[in-house]
């Protein structure tokens, strides 16, 4: 058995969090029994999926003696807006380096809230150029006698995929209250941490179902699913598991539409379909492609009236916010 569950972990999510039947959108499609489980709810600072990732991060982080978080991302990043936050609730200096093409880009959405939070932005042009400038941050910490702990970007490593480990067993304890039996658990996949933890989850806690990703980021199912298999085998290892069953890891690219950060067509109407019947809004780059892509099997006949699916809510909200021109064509003025 694993050691899981002595692990060092730093209580900041509302848990559990809900997992409930959607009977509306259910009734609109005439089945299969969808269900949701709120991971957008998971309460800091508007919620999301990191804040399972972060109690172990900056739990890692205080064992290491930090006293600043440093970590990077997209300057829309919902993982970088959770990351202030924790930091915040123990004490750490967040340091973030944010991608932007805009030299002063616009402060909406989670770039609003890094700053209430009172982490310390510096932006950079690409994706590229956040690590070495990351770097040169952490040398300036520690000449300035601080300690830096650098995460990487969705903060999917080792140590913060087993925040999902612990997401499948709170899910199996609900659906054996509820008496349901998925066929399939639908959730997006980006920096693979979630899946990959769902993966480790499930062969440690059980549970029929198939869980399906849905890539949001480019690079094709292959090598993402590849890629999500690695990270799953790491994190099994640090918390002293068997490896996973390869045939576990199922990725699927067919919502990922032209780019990352660009809703499709089916995106958009699934963000104004769930909002339309159920009054839960999805974020415009990843759970609106995640959902689209169960739209999409529903769609093709792949469940019965009766069978039951889940979707993972995994939070990012505040990019709506941010995204306006892009979801015109689903708003009414
Ligand atoms: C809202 C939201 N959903 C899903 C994901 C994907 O999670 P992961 O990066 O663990 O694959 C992310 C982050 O990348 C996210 O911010």
């Amino acid at each position: 058995m694993s050691n899981f569950f002595s692990l060092p972990r730093e209580r900041l999510a509302t848990l559990p969090t809900p997992l409930e039947f959607l009977p509306r959108l259910t009734a609109r499609l005439g089945g299969p029994q969808v269900y949701i489980k709120r991971d957008d709810l998971t309460g800091l600072a508007f919620g999301g999926n990191k804040t399972r990732k972060l109690e172990y991060l900056v739990a890692d982080a205080k064992q290491k003696g930090a006293t600043h978080f440093v970590t990077e991302g997209g300057i829309q990043s919902n993982h970088v807006r959770q990351s202030a936050a924790a930091a915040r609730l123990v004490g750490m200096q967040a340091v973030l380096v944010l991608n932007s093409p805009d030299d002063a880009p616009a402060v909406q959405g989670n770039y609003l809230i890094d700053d209430l939070l009172g982490a310390q932005c510096h932006t950079v042009p690409t994706g590229p150029d956040r690590k070495p400038r990351m770097a040169e941050l952490a040398e300036q910490i520690k000449a300035e006698g601080g300690v830096p702990y650098i995460t990487v970007s969705g903060g999917s490593d080792a140590v913060g995929s087993q925040g999902y480990v612990g997401m499948v067993q709170e899910m199996n304890t609900q659906l054996t209250e509820l008496k349901v039996n998925p066929r399939c658990v639908y959730v997006a996949n980006g920096s693979a941490g979630t899946q990959a933890g769902m993966a480790v989850g499930q062969s440690l806690f059980g549970g029929g179902y198939t869980i399906k990703g849905y890539c949001v980021v480019p690079g094709g199912a292959d090598e993402i699913t590849q890629d999500t298999l690695t990270l799953a085998n790491q994190c099994a290892a640090h918390i002293g598991a068997d490896p996973v069953d390869p045939s576990r890891i199922l990725c699927d690219d067919s919502q990922f539409g032209e780019a990352y950060g660009f809703p499709t067509p089916a995106a958009l109407n699934a963000i104004k379909l769930l909002a339309d019947t159920e009054a839960i809004l999805l974020d415009p780059v990843y759970s609106s492609k995640a959902f689209a892509g169960m739209l999409a099997d529903i769609e093709a006949g792949l469940y019965k009236r009766d069978d039951a699916i889940v979707f993972i809510h995994t939070g990012g909200t505040p990019a709506l916010f941010a995204k306006v021109d892009l979801l015109k064509p689903i708003l009414s003025r």
